[in-house]
Parts: C-alpha cells; sequence; structure tokens
C-alpha cells in the first residue's frame, strides 16, 4: 500500500493552491455577499486546465487521474466553494460523460471548448418533483423521428445561466420507466429554451443556480447520449463520478475551516493563554483533524479505485457522505472556535459553514447516500 503522492500530484496541488491562496481568496467575500459570478476567475481556471482535468488531451483535456483532481478540488474549495463547484460540474457531470460516450461528432463540437473552458456546461437531471426521487422525469422528450421535442422544466441547476451546453435528462418513453429515458445535448439560445432567475442562495453563492423551461425545443437526434433509453444510467454513472468531486469540495470546506481555526487559536489569548492551550479548544483541533484525514482517506480510496477502473460507486457514496457530514461539523465547530469573530464575514468561516450545508444535499443528498451504500453492503 502506497500512501504517497507523485510529483505530478504534488505539482498540481501547488499549482492548485497558490491560484486559490493568491487568486480567489482577494474578493472571495464580496463576490459571495454580491452573489457575483466569478468570470475571470474561471478563465484563469481554463488557462490553467483545470476545467476539462481528466479528459483525453486529444479533446483538449489535460488528460490527468482522479486524484489529480480530487487534490485540485481540495485545494480550490478551501477558499472558494463557489468556483469549485463550477469546475465540479464542468470536469465531472459535463466533461466525463461527453468524453466517455459521447460520439466522435459530438466530441467534436462540445466536448473540445468544455474541455479547454472556452464555455462551460451544466448537468440537469433535478426537477421541481423530481430531486432524490430521480427517475420521476416530468420533463418530456417526445420521439419526432429526427428529432426530439423537449419540454418541462428543470431547477436548481447550477452554471444555469453562465453555461453554453447543457445535458438534459428526459423522458422519451413513460411506459418503459427509467429504461425511456434520455440524455440530450441542449444549446444555450436554442428556441423555446428559456433561463429563470437566479436562486437566492445561502452558499456557494457566487455560483448561478437556475431554473430552466424548454418549451417545444426542437433537439436533433444526434445530440442523444448514447444508445435511446441509456438516459438514466447515464445520469448515475456521472454521478456516481461526481460525487468523488463534490466529496473532495466538502473536505477542502472542512479543510480551510480548520486551518483558520487552528491560526485563529494559536493568536487569541482568554483567561491568560493561547486559546489553544486549553483542553476545550485542543481536542476540538484534535476531532476536526481526526475525521478530516478520515474523510481525506475515503476521497482518495475512491478516487484511487476509478483510475484503475475498478468499482467505485459505493466507495464514492461513502466519500460524500462523510466528507459532507465532516465539512458541517468542522466548519460548525470552526465557528465556535473564532466565537464572535466567527459570526462575521471578514473571518471567513462563517462563508464556509454556509458553503458545507450544500454538500450534503446536491449531486445525492446524505439520505441518497445512505441508499446506494445500504444497498451495496446488503447486496
Ligand atoms: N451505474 C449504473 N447504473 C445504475 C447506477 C449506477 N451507479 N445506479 C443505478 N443504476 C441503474 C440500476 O441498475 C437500475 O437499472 P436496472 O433496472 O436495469 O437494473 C436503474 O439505474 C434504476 O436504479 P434504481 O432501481 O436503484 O433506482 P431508484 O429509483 O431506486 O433510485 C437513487 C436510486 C440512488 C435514489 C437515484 O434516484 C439517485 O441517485 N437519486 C439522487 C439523484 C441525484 O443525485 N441528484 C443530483 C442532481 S445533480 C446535481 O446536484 C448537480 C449540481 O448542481 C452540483
Amino acid at each position: 500500500m502506497n500512501f504517497e503522492l507523485t510529483e505530478e500530484h504534488l505539482m498540481i496541488q501547488k499549482m492548485a493552491r497558490d491560484f486559490a491562496q493568491n487568486e480567489l481568496k482577494p474578493g472571495v467575500i464580496e463576490r459571495d455577499e454580491k452573489q457575483q459570478f466569478p468570470t475571470e476567475h474561471v478563465k484563469r481556471m481554463a488557462e490553467l486546465g483545470f476545467l476539462g482535468m481528466m479528459v483525453n488531451p486529444k479533446y483538449g483535456g489535460a488528460g490527468l487521474d482522479t486524484i489529480s483532481y480530487v487534490l485540485a478540488m481540495e485545494e480550490i474549495s478551501k477558499v472558494d466553494a463557489s468556483c469549485s463547484v463550477i469546475m465540479s460540474v464542468n470536469n465531472s457531470l459535463v466533461c466525463w460523460g461527453l468524453d466517455k460516450y459521447g460520439t466522435e461528432e459530438q466530441k467534436q463540437k462540445y466536448l473540445i471548448p468544455l474541455a479547454k473552458g472556452e464555455i462551460i456546461g451544466a448537468f440537469c437531471l433535478s426537477e421541481p418533483e423530481a430531486g432524490s426521487d430521480a427517475t420521476s422525469q416530468k420533463t418530456t422528450a417526445e420521439d419526432k423521428g429526427d428529432y426530439y421535442l423537449l419540454n418541462g422544466v428543470k431547477n436548481w441547476i447550477t452554471n444555469g445561466n453562465s453555461a453554453s451546453v447543457y445535458l438534459v435528462i428526459a423522458q422519451t418513453d413513460k411506459e418503459k420507466g427509467h429504461n425511456g429515458i434520455n440524455c440530450l445535448i441542449v444549446e444555450k439560445g436554442m428556441d423555446g429554451f428559456m433561463i429563470g432567475p437566479k436562486e437566492n442562495k445561502m452558499g456557494i453563492r457566487a455560483s448561478d443556480t437556475h431554473s430552466l423551461m424548454f418549451s417545444h425545443v426542437k433537439i436533433p437526434k444526434a445530440n442523444r447520449i448514447g444508445e435511446d433509453g441509456f438516459g438514466f444510467k447515464f445520469a448515475m454513472k456521472t454521478l456516481s463520478g461526481g460525487r468523488i468531486g463534490i466529496a473532495a469540495q466538502a473536505l477542502g470546506i472542512a479543510s480551510g475551516a480548520y486551518e483558520l481555526a487552528k491560526e485563529y487559536a494559536k493568536q487569541r489569548k482568554a483567561f491568560g493563554k493561547e486559546i489553544y492551550k486549553h483542553q476545550a479548544i485542543a481536542f476540538k483541533l484534535a476531532d476536526m483533524a481526526t475525521r478530516i484525514e478520515a474523510a481525506k482517506l475515503l476521497v482518495l480510496r475512491a478516487a484511487y479505485l476509478r483510475d484503475r477502473g475498478l468499482p467505485f460507486d459505493k466507495e464514492s457514496a461513502m466519500a460524500k457522505l462523510y466528507a459532507s457530514e465532516t465539512a458541517m461539523w468542522v466548519t460548525t465547530e470552526a465557528v465556535q472556535v473564532h466565537g464572535g469573530y466567527g459570526y462575521v464575514k471578514e473571518y471567513h468561516v462563517e462563508r464556509l459553514m454556509r458553503d458545507a450545508k450544500i454538500t450534503q444535499i446536491y449531486e445525492g443528498t446524505s439520505e441518497v447516500q445512505r441508499i446506494v451504500i445500504s444497498r451495496s453492503v446488503t447486496q
């Protein structure tokens, strides 16, 4: 068993850390407050190769492994989880599926600009009445011969307005249930495709989340991913990998809050000594460090399995479940360590606590991860 990162992993980790600390940190509070989409920072992520990290270089990607991706996600999430969710959706939920299941034509037209970060993508599964219960798709893609007619509403879509390409899951044949679902590539600007207002969110406020409306949108058959009826399995396979990215995001949020709490505890004095010398705080730091380390091992193990082409559905669910619960717990404790200062924006930890919450919800709630894990362990 080898726990050491390679030279290349360490280099990518450093590159992501420098970018996050030097370029993302200044302005992160303001972007959160104003819900300002980080356009310039997304361009920089593209230049650094962070938007198509695992895509074959032939299609504009960096050709790196999942471990590199989680290391970069972790560093960026320590500082700015809004940027890391934009990165995660583009890498795991959009580029990965196109790279793995797209036709050559789809790759040339969509994957190359997405992997280069010239444009970004969105993944559209959730609906007003289909969140955890993802097979209950109300959006329809009616088969009209050489095209599909798309009608319906999608909710809580990350990159909702900033994306140019949308992977939309929709029901074609209701009688076939989940085997009658397709995934279609939809372009912004197609007739009948409307973007709803931006959601005013608790956390990851600089990312843009929108509902989307489709009214008689004509989608060419060539824009379907995979065989007819493959859409639900495509979504599940995509999310299984995506959950490693969100687990890495949660790990980064937890680590970012822990580092701030440790730093603060070494400076702040109470009752005549630095507060880290009080057992009440020292034990909190010990518990934070232990849970973060456990989360890191789960995240790296899921990434490792995926890189070796081994089954990882259970492990990615475990990594996401544990890392997101850790992020929520650690960030709450980090606010507590900071006391009154933790409750104000300039100390960063309150934002990390707000950001942590979504990691227990999106790409499958903690309850959905428990469904995936329990089904796997009782098989
Ligand atoms: N890989 C391949 N196939 C899979 C699979 C996987 N990981 N998981 C399930 N399937 C297949 C099953 O084998 C089954 O096919 P067969 O009938 O042919 O065997 C089919 O898919 C249906 O699966 P289930 O019977 O398990 O379906 P279910 O209705 O019981 O639901 C669920 C399972 C795990 C709860 C699923 O609905 C789910 O994951 N829900 C959560 C959805 C989710 O994560 N949404 C996130 C939205 S995207 C997002 O958040 C992005 C963002 O903005 C950041």
